[in-house]
């Protein structure tokens, strides 16, 4: 049997768990496409998130409930062929493990045939069976507890999670649970940074925080909210690196303004034909002005 060998070793889940127990923080960032993830890598991004906040980010939409496996496969499709060096994984989106363990393991697998090294998934203590039918099948798990976007109706909006004690001990043993049920690691998203601190302490597993504090074992932010990739406010937890949107913006106009003015393109930015060809066309269209060279 022969195994291609990619030409760099690609990050595993155990590399993962072996950087945070030499006390090293994970640094996880969404993509979407090939570009975003050549980027995201060459940042040295250790783990890769196709999130099903594509819906939003990518996609036009309010929020990630329409999010379907069709736009997850073809966006992680997208990602995946870029061959990151990153630990890839995929969100599974709204309903689609949800109304059964089988539709769950198919959606899942279909994930994984594609190149996601792993499935994120949402909720707590209800999404026990079908993790240990995906684990049991061989495909990691990652939590993802607090703020869970595909619950936006019955949570009542983008609120943080886990203020009051009875929330935060539930939220405490969701944890415990997720763990027991074999997820290699949870997210956390918008909950109080002491509440994510207890709940890295008492999981073996590797905590990644979103709006969780500086005590999870890594964190993750969206692509395009460190690049400042759109317009309107971001959450308190985003720290935006550049004004993506407006230098984009720039960049865009210099070249509409070269095009108006006829500076673009340059000589230097055409193809030419050779003096020979150059001269029969001349002959055949004598009078017609093909060259202002
Ligand atoms: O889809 C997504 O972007 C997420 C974030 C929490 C990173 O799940």
């Amino acid at each position: 049997m022969s195994h291609q060998v990619p030409a760099q070793p690609k990050k595993s889940r155990v590399d993962l768990q072996a950087m945070v127990d030499q006390g090293e923080k994970l640094v996880m960032v969404t993509a979407y496409d090939a570009p975003t993830a050549h980027i995201a890598d060459a940042a040295g991004a250790d783990i890769i998130l196709v999130g099903d906040s594509l819906g939003n980010v990518c996609l036009g939409f309010e929020n990630t409930l329409p999010v379907t496996m069709a736009m997850m496969r073809h966006h992680l499709e997208a990602v995946a062929r870029a061959r990151p060096n990153a630990f890839l994984m995929a969100d599974l989106p709204f309903l689609s493990y949800h109304l059964s363990v089988e539709d769950a393991l198919r959606n899942a697998s279909m994930l994984i045939r594609v190149g996601a090294q792993a499935v994120k998934l949402e909720g707590g203590s209800s999404r026990v069976p079908v993790i240990r039918a995906l684990v049991d099948a061989g495909i990691p798990v990652m939590g993802h507890l607090g703020l869970t976007p595909q619950s936006l109706h019955s949570i009542g909006g983008y609120r943080v999670q886990g203020r009051e004690e009875t929330q935060a001990l539930s939220l405490l043993e969701d944890a415990k649970r997720l763990e027991g049920a074999g997820c290699f690691s949870v997210l956390l998203e918008c909950v109080p940074k002491e509440l994510a601190a207890i709940v890295t302490k008492t999981l073996n597993v590797f905590t990644i925080g979103i709006g969780a504090g500086s005590n999870c074992s890594g964190q993750v932010l969206v692509f395009h909210d460190i690049l400042g990739i759109h317009q309107g406010p971001d959450p308190k937890f985003v720290r935006k690196y550049m004004d993506g949107f407006n230098q984009m913006v720039i960049a865009l106009s210099k070249w509409s303004d070269d095009v108006k003015n006829g500076i673009f393109p340059s000589e230097q930015e055409s193809y030419n034909l050779s003096e020979a060809v150059l001269e029969k066309l001349s002959v055949r269209f004598q009078g017609t002005r093909i060259s202002d060279s």
